[in-house]
């Protein structure tokens, strides 16, 4: 009852924000109520956000020494691609030919866990207390990151996206159209924006945004849809892995801040000039 009673109360004081939630109540009260607080607790984040500084940086180097120069209590939202950790020598031999040409970081092995424990130790302090983290990872990989997250941070789900940009060729295996994300929260963690699937449908997005810019790139489609989700314009989305920049981009077209670290100059550059590109055309 004073579920329904704060629907309409709310409904009644701010029509605009909350009249709607009237015709939910019909379908179910609790939904309703869980929308309502949804919602508040969206606009007390945007109300704490007024005259926050713009936080954008692009940092060269290590993620374990730059995560440094990250403010503390900062990120709200972390969405990352580290190595898997895996070997990458799953593919056809052309295709392993063409990675080994373009891709020139070497260290894709399994000495990625240690450093992803020491860096989740570092991450920790510069996380909001209610931050939501998205781990790109492979379900060969899953087994060793999932402990090693969990230690630090909630994990709440596994989320899928379905790519199809496996092209096969052996017969002796399936071929991999799907991909995994590790989502975690720091603390309770924060709401999603709706009551979501844990399933993201990708196929389409890679091919038709364009440009390949990194061997295992990510499309701007899923990192957008993963920052809508956890974050409101204004808040800070932090990669430390992030290659050419494929989260930071997504970040600057949604008009949240971003934080980029990446190791390899080539892929630093790269990065600067796809945020330059999309920092243009936001002003178009
Ligand atoms: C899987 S790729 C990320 C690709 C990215 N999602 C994109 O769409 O372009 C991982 C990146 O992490 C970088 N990297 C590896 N170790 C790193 C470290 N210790 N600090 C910062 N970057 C690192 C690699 O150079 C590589 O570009």
């Amino acid at each position: 009852m004073e579920k329904r009673t704060s629907v309409f109360e709310a409904a009644r004081e701010e029509p605009d924000k909350y009249g709607d939630l009237t015709e939910r109540l019909e379908k179910s009260v609790n939904s309703a109520y869980r929308e309502l607080r949804r919602r508040r607790e969206t606009e007390k984040r945007k109300e704490e956000l007024e005259n926050a500084p713009e936080l954008k940086n692009l940092f060269l180097g290590d993620c374990l020494e730059k995560i440094e120069k990250v403010p503390e209590d900062s990120v709200d939202c972390v969405v990352t691609d580290p190595p898997y950790g895996i070997n990458v020598e799953s593919g056809t031999r052309e295709q392993i030919r063409k990675l080994r040409e373009n891709w020139t970081y070497e260290g894709d092995d399994e000495d990625i866990f240690p450093q992803l424990l020491r860096l989740f130790k570092k991450l920790e302090p510069k996380l909001k207390g209610d931050a939501h983290i998205y781990i790109f990872t492979s379900w060969k990989a899953w087994h060793k990151l999932y402990p090693l997250a969990d230690d630090f941070f909630d994990v709440r789900n596994w989320l899928v996206y379905l790519h199809y940009l496996s092209t096969g060729g052996d017969l002796n295996v399936y071929r991999t159209a799907a991909s995994s994300i590790l989502f975690a929260a720091a603390g309770d963690g924060r709401k999603i924006r709706e009551h979501k699937w844990n399933f993201f449908d990708e196929s389409g997005n890679y091919r038709k945004n364009g440009k390949s810019y990194h061997p295992p790139q990510k499309s701007v489609s899923i990192c957008k849809k993963l920052i809508e989700n956890s974050t409101v314009e204004g808040e800070t989305v932090l990669d430390p892995f992030c290659g050419s920049g494929t989260t930071l981009v997504a970040a600057e077209e949604l008009d949240r801040n971003w934080i980029g670290i990446e190791l390899e100059e080539r892929w630093y550059n790269t990065a600067r000039q796809r945020i330059a590109e999309a920092r243009k055309s936001d002003g178009e």
